[in-house]
C-alpha cells in the first residue's frame, strides 16, 4: 500500500486496518511503500507487520510518509511501478489518497492493468462516489474550535475576525464550520463571490447592533470576476496553484471598505494535524478493512465508498470522474443565518 497527496486524519487507521485484516484474517504479508508514488518508482518499501503497526490507530499524519509525487510525470512510471511491484511479488496496490492518487490509480488500472484499488481520503470531503471521506470530521472539529474561540476574541473588541479554511474546489469545512460555528458570512470555492455583498452583510448586522462579524473563507474561494484583485502563485506536480492569501486580501478589502477593524486567522495545516476524531478512526478503518477484502477477492480497479450508512465498492472510474462540491440546495441551508 502507500499513502499520497497531502495527509490527512485517520491515515493510520487505514494503515492498521489493511495489516490487521490482512494478515489475520487472509494471511497476507504486506508491504508498504514509502512517500506515496515515489515508493513504488523508486524501490522504496518496508514490510508491514502487526507489531511495526502497533500504537498508530489514534497518530495523525502517516507512518508510510507522503508525497505528491505525480508518476505519470515519467514516462517510465507505469513500468517502473510494475517492474518494482513484479519484484516484490506483490498481488495488488493499494492506493490511499486524494483526487491526484486516486486518479492516477485509475489510470494504472485502466491504461496499464495494474491490479490497484484506491482509498478515498482528504479533508476537503470532495471526493465522487462516497458521501464522505475520512479526514474531513476532524477538520471541520477543528475548523469550528477554532471559530468558537474567535466569537469571543472578535466580540471584545468588536472586530471582523476572517476565518480562512482549507477546501481547494470544494467548501465543505467553511459551510459546515461555517454552520457549526454560527458564521456570519460563508465564501466557498463553488459560488464567486462579490466584496460589496460581503461588506453590506457585515454594515447590516453594525446597523442592527451586532458590532462583530465571522467571516468564513475556503481557501479556494474566488472573487466575481473583475470585482476584486487576487494574485495566483506557485503550482505542484499535479498542477494545483499552490494556495493561501484570500483571508488576508479579504481582511485588507474589508477594513478598508467599511472601515471596521479586521483581522484574518489562516487555519493552514492545523486543520490536517493531530490526533483523528473517533468518526474518522471508524470509517478509515472500515474502508481499510474493505479495501483489503475487495483485493482478497480480486476487485481491482474499486475503491470503498460510504453510501448511506453502508460501504460498498465503487469503480474507481466514477469516484474520480467528478469532484464531489456543495450544491447551491446544500448552501441554502446557511443562507438564513448569514449576516
Ligand atoms: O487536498 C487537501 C489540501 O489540504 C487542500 O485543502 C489544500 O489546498 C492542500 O491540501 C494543501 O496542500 P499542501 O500540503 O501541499 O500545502
Amino acid at each position: 500500500m502507500l499513502t499520497g497527496g497531502g495527509d490527512c486524519p485517520g491515515l493510520n487507521a487505514v494503515i492498521r486496518a489493511i495489516v490487521r485484516q490482512g494478515i489475520s484474517q487472509h494471511g497476507y504479508e504486506i508491504t508498504g511503500f514509502r512517500d506515496g508514488w515515489r515508493g513504488p518508482l523508486e524501490y522504496l518499501h518496508e514490510e508491514l507487520t502487526v507489531e511495526s503497526t502497533r500504537g498508530i490507530l489514534p497518530r495523525g499524519g502517516t507512518v508510510l510518509r507522503t508525497s505528491r509525487t505525480n508518476p505519470f510525470k515519467r514516462a517510465d512510471g507505469p513500468s517502473e511501478i510494475r517492474k518494482n511491484m513484479d519484484r516484490l511479488r506483490l498481488d495488488g496496490l493499494i492506493a490511499i489518497g486524494g483526487e491526484d492518487t486516486l486518479g492516477a490509480a485509475n489510470r494504472l488500472h485502466a491504461e496499464h492493468g495494474l491490479n490497484v484499488i484506491g482509498v478515498p481520503k482528504t479533508i476537503d470531503n470532495d471526493i465522487g462516489a462516497t458521501d464522505v471521506t475520512f479526514g474531513f470530521d476532524t477538520a471541520l472539529q477543528v475548523a469550528t474550535e477554532a471559530i468558537d474561540r474567535l466569537h469571543t476574541t472578535a466580540e471584545s473588541h468588536n472586530r471582523v475576525m476572517v476565518v480562512e479554511v482549507m477546501g481547494r474546489h470544494a467548501g465543505w469545512i467553511a459551510l459546515y464550520a461555517g454552520i457549526a460555528g454560527g458564521a456570519d458570512v460563508i465564501l466557498i470555492p463553488e459560488q464567486p463571490f462579490d466584496i460589496d455583498d460581503v461588506c453590506r452583510l457585515i454594515e447590516r448586522r453594525h446597523s442592527r447592533g451586532r458590532f462583530f462579524s465571522i467571516v468564513v473563507v475556503a481557501e479556494g474561494a474566488m472573487p466575481k470576476q473583475g470585482t476584486m484583485e487576487v494574485s495566483g502563485g506557485a503550482t505542484d506536480e499535479f498542477g494545483h496553484v499552490r494556495l493561501g492569501g484570500i483571508g488576508h486580501r479579504l481582511e485588507h478589502e474589508i477594513e478598508t471598505r467599511t472601515g471596521f477593524e479586521t483581522r484574518a486567522v489562516v487555519l493552514g495545516h492545523i486543520q490536517r494535524g493531530g490526533t483523528p476524531t473517533a468518526y474518522d478512526r471508524v470509517l478509515a478503518t472500515r474502508f481499510g478493512v474493505a479495501a483489503i477484502d475487495g483485493a482478497h477477492e480480486g476487485r481491482w480497479g474499486m475503491m470503498p465508498a460510504l453510501r448511506g450508512t453502508r460501504i460498498e465498492l465503487v469503480p474507481l472510474a466514477e469516484a474520480v470522474a467528478e469532484l464531489r462540491t456543495v450544491s447551491p440546495e446544500e448552501y441554502a441551508v446557511a443562507e438564513a443565518f448569514l449576516g
